[in-house]
């Protein structure tokens, strides 16, 4: 393996609705490895959820929490780490996750088809971005991030209509 450092075996990222908690899980499961989920662990470490954070502390602040949780796990999270949706779009959890890819890290980017994306996205109350229009929001972000995503990722895994157990073993062969 090509793997010169401590951390993650593999990073997954990818839209809301994407299934990254779900294959994460599955992963982990399947290899016995650590599962770390950001969205959880920022919760766990704040006492709170996080549509609570969003409405009391805005983005912002949440992405800077983020951000901190994300670089630590990076340096000595040694499992399966997935990200919340928006993650890499913050600049410095970008450049951490370049620098995790540049040294032999695995990056997974989880696509699907939009619409069933969105369909499994809005079914979750868990997603403060989401409130308002929330599929217009959902395409919007999409537009967006998904060439960040494509940048970062040294492989796309389609979770298009598939059991997570199916994501999960494409995932488990590219690592
Ligand atoms: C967000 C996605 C969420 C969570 C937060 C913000 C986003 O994670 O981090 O609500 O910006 O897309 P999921 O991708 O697990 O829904």
């Amino acid at each position: 393996s090509k793997r010169k450092h401590r951390g993650p075996r593999v990073v997954i990222i990818g839209m809301p609705g994407a299934g990254k908690t779900r294959i994460g899980k599955e992963v982990s499961h399947l290899l016995k490895l650590p599962f770390m989920d950001s969205d959880v662990a920022i919760e766990r470490q704040e006492g709170t959820s996080i549509p609570a954070i969003f409405e009391d502390l805005g983005e912002d602040e949440f992405r800077g929490i983020e951000c901190d949780l994300i670089v630590n796990a990076l340096l000595d999270h040694e499992g399966i780490l997935s990200l919340g949706g928006g993650a890499p779009m913050q600049r410095r959890t970008r450049q951490a996750l370049e620098r995790y890819r540049d040294n032999g890290g695995l990056i997974a980017y989880l696509d699907a088809d939009p619409e069933e994306m969105m369909e499994r996205a809005l079914r979750s109350q868990n997603r403060p971005l989401l409130s308002g229009d929330a599929r217009g929001t959902w395409l919007r972000l999409y537009d967006e991030r998904r060439p960040v995503f494509e940048q970062l990722a040294n492989i796309v895994i389609s979770t298009h209509r598939a059991a997570p157990s199916v994501g999960a073993h494409k995932l488990i062969n590219a690592m």
